[in-house]
C-alpha cells in the first residue's frame, strides 16, 4: 500500500481526460497533474525541445514524491519514454502509446483498417506502426490495414477552449474526410491526449467510425503496475488527500475544465501555476 500521489504530465489540459477513468476505477488514488499550458503544442516542436521540457517536469513531478508517474502525452510517450525512464530508474513511468496499440492490434487482427490521428511528432515517430505490429509480430501483412495522419491545429483549438461548432468541425473534416474515405477506416485511434474532448463531434461526423480511446486504455495498466508494486493507495490518508493541479500558465480554460471533472464528487482540488525555467 502506497497512499502518495501519482503523477500526470501533458504539455497543456490534454491529460486531463484520463482522469476521469482514472477516479472511476481507482478513486483511492491522489492525483498531481502538470499541464505545460505556457508552453503547448509541444507536437510541432523539436524533439530536443521536447525532451529538455519532459525531463524538467519529470524532475518536478519526482520532486512532490510521486510513486508513479503516467505520461498522458502521446508526444512525449512517442519521443521520450525511455530517456525518462533512465532518468528515473526507480520509478515506474507509463507511456500512454502502448495499451492503446495493444487493443488496436486486436482490432487489425480482426480485419479491421485502423487510422491514427495526433500531432506532428507523434504520427512521424511512427510509435503507434512499430508497436501496433510488435503486438502482431506473426502478421507482416497487417502494415498495410493501418494509416496515419497528422492534425495539427486541433491541439492550439482545443487548448482555447474550442470544441464545438463549425470552426472545430470545419478543422475535423478538413482532416478526416480524406483520410477516412480513401483509406476505407472502420476504426481510428485518438493519439493525441486533447482528442477525446471532440470525441463526440468525430463520431457525429463519422458515425460508423470504432473509436479507441487511449486515455481509457491506460488505466488498467496503471491499475496492474501499482498491484504488481504493491501500491495501490488505501485512502487513509487524512489532511493529505487532495488533487492537486499545477499549470505552466493557469488558464481559465484548464481552471473550468478541473472543476467540471470534479463537480460534486467531494475531492478536494488545488490549482497552482508553477513558473518553469527551462534552459531553451
Ligand atoms: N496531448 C498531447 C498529445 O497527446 C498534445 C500534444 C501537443 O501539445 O501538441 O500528444
Amino acid at each position: 500500500m502506497d497512499n502518495r500521489p501519482i503523477g500526470f504530465f501533458d504539455s497543456g489540459l490534454g491529460g486531463l481526460t484520463c482522469i476521469p477513468y482514472l477516479m472511476k476505477a481507482l478513486p483511492n488514488e491522489r492525483i498531481v497533474y502538470f499541464g505545460d499550458t505556457a508552453r503547448t503544442p509541444y507536437g510541432s516542436k523539436a524533439i530536443g525541445t521536447i525532451r529538455n521540457f519532459a525531463f524538467e517536469i519529470t524532475d518536478f513531478l519526482v520532486s512532490e514524491n510521486v510513486k508513479m508517474i503516467v505520461i498522458a502525452c502521446n508526444t512525449i510517450s512517442a519521443t521520450c519514454l525511455s530517456e525518462l525512464r533512465e532518468r528515473c530508474p526507480e520509478l515506474p513511468i507509463l507511456g500512454i502509446i502502448s495499451p492503446a496499440a495493444r487493443k488496436a492490434a486486436v482490432s487489425c487482427a480482426n480485419g479491421s483498417r485502423v487510422g491514427i490521428i495526433g500531432t506532428k511528432v507523434t504520427i512521424m515517430s511512427r510509435a503507434y506502426r512499430s508497436k501496433i505490429l510488435k503486438f502482431l509480430k506473426s502478421v507482416a501483412e497487417a502494415g498495410q490495414q493501418i494509416f496515419e495522419a497528422p492534425c495539427p491545429i486541433l491541439v492550439p483549438l482545443i487548448e482555447e477552449g474550442i470544441t464545438r461548432g463549425d470552426i472545430m468541425d470545419l478543422s475535423i473534416r478538413h482532416y478526416l474526410d480524406g483520410f477516412v474515405m480513401k483509406n476505407r477506416l472502420d476504426t481510428l485511434v485518438l493519439g493525441c491526449t486533447h482528442y477525446p474532448l471532440i470525441k463526440e463531434n468525430i463520431s457525429q461526423l463519422y458515425p460508423g467510425l470504432s473509436i479507441i480511446d487511449p486515455s481509457a486504455e491506460i488505466i488498467s495498466s496503471i491499475e496492474d503496475s501499482l498491484s504488481k508494486h504493491e501500491s495501490l493507495a488505501d485512502g487513509a490518508d487524512g489532511a493529505d488527500g487532495g488533487h492537486v493541479f499545477y499549470a505552466s500558465d493557469l488558464s481559465e480554460n484548464f481552471v473550468n475544465m478541473i472543476d467540471r471533472i470534479f463537480e460534486g464528487s467531494g475531492f478536494t482540488v488545488a490549482f497552482k501555476n508553477f513558473d518553469l525555467e527551462c534552459a531553451i
